[in-house]
Parts: C-alpha cells; structure tokens; sequence
C-alpha cells in the first residue's frame, strides 16, 4: 500500500510544550496561557510553515489531582479561541474539537458552522465521545462505549442534515427587488431519533465554497467503525509503526467496504516531538520535562487502563503478558487500554522502561526524542511504510521545540517531495484533498 503523496500536518495547539516541567522554563510563556496572543503566535507560525491545519483537543472537566503540578486540562473553549485565531490568520485550517457524548447537535451546528464563516471556510469538527466530565452534566457514569457511538453517529447525521437545512444559495440578498432570502430553500430538518428530536432548520446558512471536514478521534471496533463511515481524517494514537499500519489499512478497507475509497479516511497519528540540536540535549529535556511526573500517577494509570497494580512490582522483574489480569469492564477508552496490553505482551518491559513509555506518561502518542533530522528519518519511514497519510504535531518539552519543528522539520520534509511549499487553495478541505 502506497501512501498518499504529500503528506497532511496538523499542529496542535495544546500546549504540549508546556507539559510535565516545562512551564517552570523561563521563556515558557505560561503566564500568557488563558489569552489568545499565546496560541495565535504557534497559528501563525504554522501558517508560514503551511500547514494543513491548527487543531484544538478540549475536554470538559478539571483534573484537580493534577492541578499542583500542572494545567489539569483547564483550558480556553477551542472553537472560541480559534474564532479569535481566524481573524489573525488566511489559510491555515482550523479544526475544534466538540464532544457528541455532552453537547446538543443543534449548537455544535451552529458553532462549527459560524467558525467556518468566520474564518473563510477552514473550519474543521474533531468529532469526540469524550473520555470524561458526565458529572458536569448530569450523568451518574459516562454512558457505555456502544451507547456512546450510537449517540455519536445519530448526531453527526443531526450536525451534517442541519448544515444542509439552509443551504448559501438560499440567501438571495437582492437589494434591487428586496429579496433577502428564499424561505422554500430553506428546509426543517424534522429529525426524531433514539437519542435527539431536532425540527431545524438551522438558523445559520451553510458556507457553501467549503464543506467542513470531519475529523474523529478514538479507536476501538465501534470507533473504527463509526469513522469509517464519516470521517475525513482520524486523530490516532499509535505509538509504534506496526500499530498505525493495522489501524490505516483497517480503515481503508472498513471505508472502502461502505463503498467510500480508501484515500477518502487520511490516518493522522499524534506526534510527540522532543527536539533538540542535538541527541543528547534531546534526551536530557525529555527526562528533566518527566522527571516531576509522579509514579504514583504512573501506576494509577496502569491500574486503570490493565487492571494491573505495580506498586509492589521487583524493580528487577520483568511485565509480561501473563501478568495481565483480564482486561477491566469500565476503562476510560478501550483504545488506549489495549494500546498498552499490546506493548507489555510485545517488549516485556521492565518496570523502568515501562513507566517511561508514551502508553503510560503520554497519550499513547508515537514519540521522537532527537534532532530534527531524528524526526525527519522518522516521518520518512513512517510515511515510506504506509503508516500515516500525516500526522498531529505535539511538540514537548519547550517553545524551542515547537520552533524546531515548524522552521527545520516541516522545511525538510517539503524539500524532500513530503510536504507541500505553498498552499494551493484557501480551505481547509482544499489542504486536505491536496495530494
Ligand atoms: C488520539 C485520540 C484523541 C482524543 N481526543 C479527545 C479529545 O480531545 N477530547 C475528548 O473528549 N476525547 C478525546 N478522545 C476520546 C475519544 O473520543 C473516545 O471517547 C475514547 O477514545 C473512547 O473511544 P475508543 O474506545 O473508541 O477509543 C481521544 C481519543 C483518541 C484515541
């Protein structure tokens, strides 16, 4: 299998290069963290860099436990943020995260929509079911995986019918003959559902120069299947090659099953980038970034995710696949939990080694701590081995990070034939379908 041509860039901007330690840096920026000039700076720079888009992860809960130490995931609401981003920017697409577990369809709707007006039509919906946060919103236990898919694809039909509901040709604004709009253009949507009644029409018209890609994120069979039928690209978790190539060719056959083509559903793994000039100097910010990051918390997460407990674990022993109790019945997201199996049953870790790991101190993210010919080699295989069709940045550690990423890898990768050196259109689904 071949990869797509050109490779598809998003940058995150989450301040992963605030993450563990770094924000105690002195050029952190961290007192700008909750104004907009902080992220418009990281847009415009992935701007120049010609990236396909600027992305915002959200999650609607406060980790207090974590709030000590670091942001706890307090975090400015994305699609608002980016709303103030599109006015500084022209091309970059802008893609905001909205949960179908805790939202009404009806307002993501509208939100999405008015970011795509906004901003010129490069706006993009991260589609999530959400991890966390049923207590900010009445539910005892966050509803089951199977129920929450369900929820999600009555929704995004929902989302995607109410777009269509008021189409732009439906305007008319005739100043001459007086005639602002054709109401019979403009259609209810008359919805009743298992999980959403919503009679529309929108009371937005659609952006009609620019269809707004779907993006989801989350992995399991039910996530798999859900993106395969809508998705334009999926956020992954992939922490090594071989898992993002059984999840990319997973989906392309799953999309082209429902009679879409492959090359319709672009798999875009995070990456984590700690980078330096040079090895050593990478290597050091990744310990001194983590060096915080409580075994505790660590452990917890295992337990969590395996159902294993390590805090009594020999130092000198190996985990192994039969020290794996069956997998938990609740886990926060299936995809992260077998991500990990799937590592101890592969490398038999020791604890060290374990502890250290992107499935456990990250998000299950593919990770280079180097320079920025380290991360170039490492997009090139990747890309060489049908792995990717692109990737989320995250950069960590420090600002220089995210500096050496956008003014030395992504150039690298453009003069490699990887990556675009200007943009040939204006939207975000112009970036996506340019290959
Ligand atoms: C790479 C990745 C990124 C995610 N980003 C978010 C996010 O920003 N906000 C959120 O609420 N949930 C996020 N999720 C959670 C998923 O939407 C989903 O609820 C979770 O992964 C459980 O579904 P799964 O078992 O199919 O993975 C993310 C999941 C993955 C794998």
């Amino acid at each position: 299998m071949t990869p797509s041509k050109k490779l598809h860039i998003g940058m995150s901007l989450a301040p992963t290069w605030l993450s563990g330690d770094a924000w105690r840096r002195p050029d952190s920026g961290v007192e700008g963290l909750y104004g907009s000039d902080f992220y418009l700076d990281i847009a415009q720079r992935a701007e120049r860099a010609k990236l396909d888009f600027a992305f915002l992860p959200d999650s609607l809960f406060l980790n207090t436990d974590l709030l000590a130490s670091g942001t706890g995931f307090a975090s400015l609401d994305p699609t608002l943020l980016l709303a103030s981003i599109a006015r500084e920017t022209s091309k970059i697409g802008l893609l905001s995260t909205a949960s179908t577990t805790f939202f009404p369809p009806y307002i993501v709707a509208r939100q999405i929509q008015s970011l795509n007006w906004l901003s010129n039509g490069r706006a993009g919906w991260n589609i999530v079911t959400a991890l966390d946060g049923n207590g900010n919103f009445g539910l005892t236990e966050m509803p089951s995986p199977e129920d929450r898919y369900a929820r999600a694809a009555e929704f995004t039909e929902v989302v995607r019918r109410l777009w269509a509901s008021f189409p732009q040709d439906a305007l008319k604004l005739d100043k001459a003959g007086g005639r602002f709009a054709n109401p019979d253009g403009v259609k209810a949507v008359d919805h009743q559902g298992a999980f959403f009644s919503v009679k529309g029409p929108l009371n937005l018209p659609r952006y009609d120069k620019a269809p707004i890609p779907l993006v989801q994120a989350g992995a399991s069979a039910a996530g798999r299947a859900f993106a395969s039928s809508v998705a334009d690209a999926i956020f992954a978790s992939t922490p090594d090659m071989a898992a993002a190539i059984d999840l990319r060719s997973d989906l392309r056959s799953r999309a082209e099953a429902q009679g879409r083509q492959g090359d319709d559903i672009r798999v875009l793994p995070g990456l984590s980038l700690y980078l330096a000039p040079t090895q050593a100097e990478a290597q050091e910010l990744f310990a001194e970034t983590n060096a915080r990051m409580s075994r505790q918390r660590a452990f917890a997460t295992v337990l969590e995710m395996t159902g294993l407990d390590l805090s009594d674990w020999p130092a000198d022993s190996n985990v192994t696949a039969s020290d794996l109790p069956p997998p938990p019945e609740k886990v926060r997201s299936r995809t992260h939990s077998q991500l990990l199996r799937r590592m101890i049953e592969r490398d038999e870790p020791t604890l060290e080694d374990l502890l250290r790991r992107p499935e456990v101190i990250g998000s299950a993210h593919w990770l280079v701590v180097g320079t920025p010919a380290d991360a170039v080699a490492a997009i090139k295989d990747w890309a060489a081995g049908g792995a990717i069709d692109g990737f989320v940045a995250f950069p960590g550690g420090s600002v220089e990070s995210v500096q050496l990423f956008l003014e030395q890898v992504v150039p690298a990768l453009s003069d490699l034939g990887l990556f675009r050196k200007d943009y040939r259109g204006t939207t975000f689904f112009d970036h996506l379908n340019d290959r």
